[in-house]
Formats: C-alpha cells, sequence, structure tokens
C-alpha cells in the first residue's frame, strides 16, 4: 500500500486519552483525528486504548467498538462492512484504504486514523465528497446510444468485449485513489482524478455505447486529463486492486490514435 504521511501539523492538538478498562490484556491505541468544523476549536488527536480481546479483527470493528462503548461523539462512515459500499474509506498509518477490510494487525503498533486526506472535513473522519461526485456525474456514467434498442432482447455484446468492463466496473468509488493523487491533491477543481477517470474508460471501451467521440472530446483538456503524471498512487492504493493509472494512460492513447 502507498504511504502518505501527513505533514506534521502545528494547528493539530493532543486531544483527550481513554485508557483501556481495568484488567484487560491485549490492548491496542488507536490515534484518531477529531475536528468539528462548527466548533471554534482546532483538530485534535485523541487516543483510545481497545481491549482486542472484546474486538473483531478489523480496523472498522475498533471503530464500532470505540463509539459504541468509549466516546458516541466520534463519527465516521460505513455501511456494508465487506468492502462493497466504499463508505469506510480513511487513511489508516499513512495510506487510504477501507477500515472494513484492513485487519488491525497490519498495523505494527498504535493505529493512526485520518479522513482521506486533502479534502473538507465534514467531522471526523467523514470527508466532504460533494466534488468527487459531480465530477462522477460529469463523465456521464451511464449507456449513451443514438440507435433505437432492440425489439425482442437488450443491447447484446461479446464475452470479450464484456470483459474489457469487468475490471473498470468493479469500481465502489471509496475516493481513496484520487485521495492520495498529488495532482488531485492541487487541482481537484480541474483535474477529474483517477476515480472519475477510470468511470469515464468504463463507458469509452463499451461495445454497446455510441457517445465514444463526445466523450474523448469531453476529455481532450489539460487539466481534466492531461493532469494526470503517471504517478501511480492511484493504482498502488486501490483497496479494490483496480489500475485507475492504467485506463488514463489508456485513454490519453485514444486520444492521441484519434489525432493520427
Ligand atoms: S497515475 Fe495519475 S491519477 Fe494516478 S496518482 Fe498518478 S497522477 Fe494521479
Ligand atoms: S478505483 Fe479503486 S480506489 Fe479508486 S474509487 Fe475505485 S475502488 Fe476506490
Ligand atoms: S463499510 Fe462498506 S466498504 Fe467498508
Amino acid at each position: 500500500m502507498a504511504e502518505f504521511r501527513l505533514p506534521a501539523n502545528s494547528r493539530i492538538r493532543k486531544g483527550r486519552h481513554f485508557s483501556a478498562p481495568a484488567g484487560a490484556s491485549n490492548t491496542r491505541q488507536f490515534a484518531i483525528y477529531r475536528y468539528d468544523p462548527d466548533s471554534a476549536e482546532n483538530p485534535s488527536i485523541d487516543t483510545y486504548e481497545v481491549d482486542l480481546d472484546s474486538c473483531g479483527p478489523m480496523v472498522l470493528d475498533a471503530l464500532i467498538k470505540i463509539k459504541n462503548e468509549i466516546d458516541p461523539t466520534l463519527t465516521f462512515r460505513r455501511s456494508c462492512r465487506e468492502g462493497i459500499c466504499g463508505s469506510c474509506a480513511m487513511n489508516i498509518d499513512g495510506g487510504n484504504t477501507l477500515a472494513c477490510t484492513r485487519a488491525i494487525d497490519a498495523s505494527p503498533g498504535e493505529v493512526r486514523i485520518y479522513p482521506l486526506p486533502h479534502m473538507p472535513v465534514v467531522k471526523d473522519l467523514v470527508p466532504d465528497l460533494t466534488n468527487f461526485y459531480a465530477q462522477y456525474a460529469a463523465i456521464k456514467p451511464w449507456l449513451q446510444t443514438t440507435t433505437p434498442a432492440p425489439d425482442k432482447h437488450e443491447r447484446l455484446q461479446s464475452k470479450e468485449d464484456q470483459e474489457l468492463i469487468d475490471e473498470p466496473a468493479a469500481c465502489i468509488l471509496c475516493a481513496c485513489c484520487s485521495t492520495s493523487c498529488p495532482s488531485y491533491w492541487w487541482n481537484s477543481d480541474k483535474y477529474l482524478g483517477p476515480a472519475a477517470l477510470l468511470a469515464a474508460y468504463r463507458w469509452l471501451v463499451d461495445s454497446r455505447d455510441e457517445a465514444r467521440d463526445e466523450r474523448l472530446d469531453a476529455l481532450d483538456d489539460s487539466f481534466k486529463l492531461y493532469r494526470c503524471h503517471t504517478i501511480m498512487n492511484c493504482t498502488q492504493t486501490c483497496p479494490k486492486h483496480l489500475n485507475p493509472a492504467r485506463a488514463i494512460a489508456e485513454t490519453k492513447k485514444m486520444l492521441a490514435k484519434r489525432r493520427i
């Protein structure tokens, strides 16, 4: 997993410490970023000692235990608990990943948990993904056709053509990749980022779609697509083992071929 150490930030305060319950012998400390933009306080790092003998094996299990049993004010997103919904994406020990599929034992000692980097924070570990979703919507993630649909069956494609969309369609929109991308950090208002570009690629290679040229026209922009400098953080960090960097490179090749 790619490691993105957050810069030391003197505005982050040392927060509260919650000790393990008396008698607990198998404990682990979790250092968790806390921030409430509605308060006048700067962010802090709270530390929680968790009894692992009464906790599930994943980082999300520990977060749920902390919220249920130690500190109900801790805020984070989660839903499926199975690596499917993407909502528990956060920065754990310097890497963006899913809390529900990250084992506590993958951390050598204290588990350090921050929200996804370089995003506005709604509260604690919850980033504001408004711009991220708007960028996804901007690539028009739906089938576009001009020819009428067949009468008696769906629009068909070969097994080989279907396999082209298998990988990009497996994206769960967790935002781990885009928020690991330095180009996206600095230009997220104009650069679409690896997640939206992987989604765009999924429709570019769909043999049933009839808007390929329009889709390429929309991407042919020095910021939207070409701010990718093939740094590869996106592919390294993707918890679903997808390869947005390759999809971006293939999209650039499609545009280059059109120009010949
Ligand atoms: S390969 Fe492109 S999209 Fe991926 S991290 Fe690098 S610059 Fe960002
Ligand atoms: S490509 Fe991977 S890291 Fe990026 S949004 Fe999709 S699943 Fe998450
Ligand atoms: S809770 Fe759904 S991916 Fe983690």
